[in-house]
């Protein structure tokens, strides 16, 4: 029996990779007493200056002696007073995409971008994890105590936070944080990890900045951290800059750098069961704002009703929602709670799917697997054109357009041939792939590069 744990442990060990985390520097009993004192001496000024953080000057400008090691009190007094205790080292790592404290004295978990799930070297004290979640319900002017036992925050840097306190969770309290990625990924990123090509890129480019002529509407599903958001994110990007663009969503997660846009996020009800904003509600009201571009995070209820219509009388609009494949994005989105007249679904343009795949060579890659076109509807089934299609054999994703609609009534409109916007694909996708050469670029540096584009073809 014995033998079986060791080799199961030995095995374990194997599969679970490890995160370490250097501990901080000890301090010496002169700087203890010095970090002690500074400490109180912080504390009272923030009560009295009701001030939440402090600069790294203003903490530098407290300490008077010479004969101690300022750097090292410093530092340990900026993770005191301005980040989260403990778990600090993990939230500015920006390859973490979650932090996870499952309980009292537990090593804490965290997800890498690149090696998955990791055991870490550390663990806190019940007292330290609830130190850690007051600080963030207190950010946010809320409570958490036994009759709310439950947490959803978000920290001023974007990341989003769920804590639970005993006794809801048996072995003490925890904290699960979905980071916010500070530099969020660009198109040019997506093509260069393989989540789409340069032909796919340049055709999304093409259609949703639609020759200045239309815009297609677009659903982008797939499984829950499948990368729908980040797709979403990188392909707002085309949206012409002269555009109005009114984002909506549960929690703030999208980064898109154009100057016209109005960002909404949904409020949850109070105690008391009041004051819920919806995502309906702000989908409504959006439409008081004369948008261009609406652009839902994640569509899930009712509001779907709404966005169609809105689809449905002119406006423009993207969205993710949770589906496994294209014909089920339909079947959900005609069904219970969206219930979506199916009529209404031809205001879809496209429908990409996404996937996170486990590749036995490659590890966990993202991957568009499909991109449908909504071409009308026989009887009342609407029907789907496969443009693109993946190939999981050789990793890539082919291009089958025998026709596009949209392509089509962006030449008719225009008065130009079929041939003329497939070139223009073409030209954009040479364009995408020479800029594929830089140094990875920020959002705001490709969009400098997508304006240059527009910028060269009106001369
Ligand atoms: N194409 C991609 N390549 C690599 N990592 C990705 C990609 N898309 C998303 N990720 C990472 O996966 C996590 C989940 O992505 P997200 O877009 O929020 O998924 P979803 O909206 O499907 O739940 C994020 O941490 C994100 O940084
Ligand atoms: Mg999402």
């Amino acid at each position: 029996m014995s033998v079986i744990i060791i080799i199961v442990r030995k095995i374990m060990t194997k599969i679970m990779k490890k995160y370490d985390v250097e501990s901080s520097p000890t301090l010496t009993e002169k700087e203890e007493h010095e970090y002690q004192q500074m400490k109180e001496k912080i504390i009272q000024l923030r009560i009295n200056n009701n001030q939440e953080n402090m600069t790294r000057t203003q903490i530098e400008q407290l300490i008077q002696t010479q004969e101690i090691d300022k750097e090292k009190i410093i530092n340990k007094l900026i993770t005191d007073i301005n980040g989260y205790g403990k778990i600090d080292p993990l939230l500015q790592d920006d390859n973490l995409e979650e932090v996870m404290v499952i309980g009292e004295n537990k090593n804490i978990y965290v997800y890498h971008r690149k090696h998955g799930m990791m055991e870490t070297n550390i663990k806190m004290t019940e007292s330290e994890s609830r130190q850690v979640i007051e600080k963030i319900a207190n950010q946010i002017q809320r409570k958490i105590d036994i009759q709310t036992p439950l947490l959803d925050a978000r920290l001023p840097d974007g990341s989003r936070v769920n804590a639970t306190i005993p006794p809801i969770t048996a072995d003490g309290s925890t904290i699960t944080i979905r980071k916010f990625k500070k530099d969020a990924y660009t198109i040019l990123d997506l093509i260069k990890n393989k989540t789409i090509n340069s032909h796919l890129a340049a055709f999304l480019w093409t259609t949703i900045e639609g020759l200045n002529v239309t815009s297609s509407n677009i659903i982008i599903a797939g499984g829950t951290g499948s990368g729908k958001t980040t797709t979403l994110n990188t392909i707002s990007q085309f949206i012409p800059p002269n555009q109005r663009i009114i984002t909506i969503e549960d929690t703030l997660e999208l980064q898109i750098p154009h100057k016209h846009i109005i960002r909404t996020e949904t409020r949850p009800p109070n105690i008391e069961d009041k004051g819920e904003i919806s995502m309906d509600l702000l989908l409504k009201n959006s439409l008081r704002q004369r948008p261009d571009k609406i652009i839902v995070g994640e569509v899930r209820s009712k509001e779907a009703i709404t966005l169609f219509g809105a689809l449905n009388t002119g406006h423009s609009g993207m969205g993710t929602i949770h589906a496994n494949s294209a014909h089920e994005t339909i079947t959900r989105l005609t069904n219970e709670p969206m219930n979506v007249p199916t009529i209404m679904i031809n205001s879809i343009d496209f429908i990409i799917m996404q996937n996170r795949i486990y590749n036995p060579h490659k590890g966990t890659i993202r991957r568009v697997t499909e991109v449908a076109e909504v071409v009308g509807q026989e009887g009342n089934t609407p029907q789907l054109n496969r443009i693109y299609k993946y190939d999981p054999l050789t990793d890539t994703l082919e291009y089958s357009a025998i026709s596009c609609g949209v392509i089509n009534k962006i030449a008719s409109l225009k008065a130009i041939s079929i041939k003329d916007v497939n070139d223009e694909i073409e030209r954009r996708k040479e364009y995408l792939e020479e800029n594929l050469e830089n140094e990875s670029l920020d959002i705001h540096e490709v969009q400098l590069i997508l304006n240059e584009y527009y910028h060269n073809s009106n001369n």
